[in-house]
């Protein structure tokens, strides 16, 4: 079954609007026609003017949200003002936002919630630590946070749904899971998604792979059979490197 090919950009907390702006565009320019659909994550601040920007090529997302649809949360971005500019994709459990911004599997349920009950798509991330891949119960870490955080959903709101595997020991270090690390997982995913739902529902989810894919390693990566794309962080803010990887999907 046919599954759509996807390679989104995340920028993290890089660039100012106007470097993001420019940047933006030149990518515009430089991807050809790709049959996989091309998602840039930026900053909030950077996110009405890429809208704007019109760009057809590239759909453009957030890299996170908040639980809460509205009132007196200081600092926090809603569902509600995203879809009010024209943004339908958000990024939500993203190690980073795990680790560092302490988002629990309860908050990032939440979150998933907020995103689906909105009608918008979520982009979401899972992934072991170094140790527990050493320990070899990195399927099973995953497999929780999937169903602690994603798995309530229904199988339609599901369709709504990207799941990106981003082991966190190979995010932003320069070392990236081997394409058989990254097959795996990936297939048992997709496993654990058809014993969750059903065979369409796993048959038909867009499974991206993180963690330091680069022009040098993304075909290899991408031609593996369940992974669908890769989620693409430092590489993301390079024109011609982003460009590279997108053609080899
Ligand atoms: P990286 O980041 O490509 O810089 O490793 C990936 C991610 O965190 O999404």
């Amino acid at each position: 079954m046919s599954r759509k090919k996807i390679v989104a950009g995340n920028w993290k907390m890089n660039t100012t609007p106007s470097e993001g702006l420019e940047l933006f565009n030149e990518l515009g320019r430089s991807i050809a026609s790709t049959e996989a659909e091309v998602i840039i994550a930026a900053p909030f601040l950077h996110l009405p003017q890429l809208v704007a920007g019109n760009n057809q090529r590239i759909t453009v997302a957030a890299q996170n949200c908040s639980q809460y649809n509205s009132g007196a949360y200081t600092g926090e971005v809603s569902v509600e003002m995203l879809s009010d500019i024209g943004v339908n994709t958000v990024i939500i459990g993203h190690s980073e936002r795990r680790t560092y911004f302490g988002e629990s599997h309860a908050i990032l349920k939440d979150k998933v919630d907020t995103v689906i009950g909105k009608g918008m798509r979520v982009i979401f991330c899972c992934g072991e630590p170094l140790e527990v891949r050493k320990a070899e119960n990195h399927i099973s870490y995953v497999e929780k946070q999937l169903k602690e955080s994603l798995f309530h959903l229904s199988a339609v709101q599901m369709e709504r749904v990207i799941v990106a595997y981003e082991p966190i020991w190979a995010i932003g270090t320069g070392e990236t899971a081997s394409p058989e690390q990254a097959q795996d997982m990936h297939h048992a995913i997709r496993d654990m998604i058809g014993a969750q739902y059903d065979k369409k529902t796993a048959d038909t989810m867009s499974i991206l792979y993180g963690g330091s894919v680069k022009p040098t390693n993304a075909a290899e990566i991408f031609s593996q059979a369940d992974v669908d794309g890769g989620l693409v962080g430092g590489a993301s803010l390079k024109v011609d490197g982003f460009t590279q990887i997108i053609a080899a999907r």
